[in-house]
């Protein structure tokens, strides 16, 4: 890289627009959307979709509710040739949609590109020539006036064959190819000289897509250039104008947003924002901007992952896991304290509905197709809240507070251990070996109590080192018998100071849980934790656990003789 970049590269100039109206205007209602993923995004893949797949892709379009699809560019090929007349041949195109096609202005293609369309019901054709000044010295070689009598050729060719395509719909499209690197005087010259070919009306309207083809600036620039043409343009009334960016500046979905407020009715991009080098317009994105602010984008992303899976069997292309509402991690909360703060949101939101308010999470994931469970997997950042949200939304675990105190470190320091996140069943498999799973020195193999007016009577057989040993206690409920026993049986001193019970499952299944903590002579306060289908074992296995922690975990005087 130089020091100097100034030795190398120039700033782009700012567009002379006085008295600016988009910073000070707000988006309330959607545009209208154009899908080029047929065209635009199939042309930049490693290997182009075959009929078949852009089928796919088409009806996948039109199910999210895309009324203005490009499906290729007919004259380029006979692939998309044969795909256009399949389209139209097989009846595959829904009333209420209109395909689109791009050509130059070259006459053969233009023809070609009209016969693929005979027969279809609503159309747009889209012309293009590219009027940058790079464009016109280095690949064209022409001067303006060249560069503008070729623009209009080509709408002269079109509209001399437009009688072919009687019974058909007809829009047409023009785009000054480069737009944004063009003077805005010339892009409006040579705009308008289409526009006196195919005279365009309010009734009739032609579409002006004045493309970011290669991102040369700051989203504020484009939008000056926009506000600068719909202002300046003759006969406003008569055009739709489109945008259409790409994102080599990373800044496509800005460009976009501050387009529409400087004007634009339509915008043209991509599923998850393919096409040539950084993409697209991501059209998702957009459309779940509008709808995080309240308004309704008309297209239907209820089922993202679905959407997203087609797309990538289709293109061959992945969605980046932190593209923004489509990527796989993008629902997904690494940091404990983040974790903590979704799920007080979510039980408060839940709780009191209303507008959307969880910190964290722009939308509701549920509204895409996602699922809650997706918001949180436990790494080693992860706090006690996190943990304790993954236990009870993925298993009905719900741990008293305290505990979560207690297992939450030691969760963190296993999967520190791992080097990697862990998945809920993994969690929970941690959580059993650490509360469930320790059977030394004391296991349980039969219990027993009854009892009447407050005094219970047990009877236990305990392995105590391996070694089954016959327990005998009395207190006021079947669990302070049992501790009465361990203690005469001589266990060191404990004392039961926190009791938590709740179902596991429901029906036939259903298991009970059942959370003691212990409290030692040296003031440590280990809990336990059992389940069985009985509460009252449930509980006892609970004891045991607690105690069987204290002596594995040597947490203090506990120690079976
Ligand atoms: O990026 C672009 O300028 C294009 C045009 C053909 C509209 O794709
Ligand atoms: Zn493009």
């Amino acid at each position: 890289m130089f020091s100097q970049p100034s030795q190398k590269y120039r700033p782009f100039p700012p567009v002379a627009l006085s008295n600016r109206q988009w910073p000070s205007r707000v988006l309330t209602k959607a545009p209208i959307w154009s899908s080029v993923d047929l065209r635009d995004g199939n042309q930049a893949l490693a290997v182009p979709m075959n009929v078949s797949q852009k089928l796919e892709m088409f009806d996948a379009l039109v199910k999210c509710g895309f009324k203005e699809i490009e499906v290729g560019f007919p004259s380029a090929s006979n692939t998309e040739f044969a795909f256009n007349r399949c389209l139209i041949d097989d009846q595959r195109i829904p009333d209420d949609v209109t395909i689109q096609v791009l050509v130059q202005a070259r006459e053969d293609l233009i023809e070609r590109t009209v016969e693929s369309l005979i027969g279809a019901k609503s159309v747009i054709i889209h012309l293009y020539n590219s009027t940058s000044p790079a464009q016109r010295k280095y690949v064209f070689g022409l001067e303006k006036s060249d560069i503008l009598n070729m623009a209009v050729r080509g709408a002269q060719w079109i509209k001399d064959r437009l009688h072919k395509l009687q019974g058909t719909k007809v829009t047409l499209q023009y785009s000054p190819e480069s737009f944004s690197a063009t003077e805005v005087e010339f892009a409006k010259e040579i705009s308008e000289a289409v526009m006196d070919v195919w005279q365009p009306t309010p009734e009739h309207k032609m579409i002006l897509n004045l493309p970011d083809t290669v991102e040369v600036a700051m989203p504020n620039v484009y939008a000056d250039q926009i506000e600068w043409m719909c202002t300046n343009i003759k006969n406003r009334d008569s055009l739709i104008i489109s945008l259409h960016t790409h994102n080599d500046r990373g800044t496509g979905t800005a460009a976009t947003e501050l387009g529409l407020l400087a004007g634009a009715d339509r915008v043209e991009g991509t599923l998850f924002g393919n096409g040539e080098r950084t993409g697209n317009l991501d059209i998702v994105q957009v459309a779940m901007n509008l709808y995080m602010h309240g308004i309704s984008p008309n297209l239907d992303f209820s089922n993202l992952n679905g959407l997203r899976e087609v797309y990538e069997r289709c293109t061959g292309m992945t969605v980046p896991a932190r593209q923004p509402y489509s990527g796989e991690l993008v629902f997904t909360a690494f940091s404990g304290s983040h974790q903590d703060a979704i799920k007080k949101g979510l039980t408060a939101w839940e709780k009191q509905g209303g507008p959307w308010d969880v910190p964290y999470l722009t939308i509701d994931p549920k509204d895409i197709g996602r699922e809650y469970s997706e918001v949180i997997r436990v790494n080693s950042q992860s706090g006690k809240g996190g943990v304790a949200y993954l236990l009870e939304s993925e298993f009905g675990i719900e741990l008293p507070k305290d505990l979560q105190r207690e297992f939450g470190p030691l969760a963190n320091d296993a999967v520190d251990q791992l080097g990697r996140e862990v998945t809920a069943a993994e969690l929970k498999a941690m959580f059993w070996k650490e509360y469930m799973e320790r059977q030394q020195p004391y296991a349980l193999k039969h219990f027993h109590a009854d009892g009447t007016g407050g005094v219970f009577r047990c009877r236990a057989s305990v392995f105590i080192n391996g070694v089954e040993t016959s327990l005998t206690g009395e207190g006021n409920g079947p669990v302070a018998a049992f501790v009465q026993a361990l203690q005469e049986n001589g266990t060191p001193s404990f004392e039961i100071t926190s009791y938590k019970e709740h179902s596991l499952g429901a029906g036939a299944e259903a298991s009970a849980i059942s959370y003691i903590q212990i409290k030692l002579a040296n003031g440590k306060t280990p809990w336990g934790v059992g389940v069985d289908t009985n509460i009252e074992l449930a509980s006892i296995k609970a004891v045991l656990s607690a105690v069987n922690r204290a002596v594995e975990r040597t947490l203090g005087v506990i120690g079976a003789r």
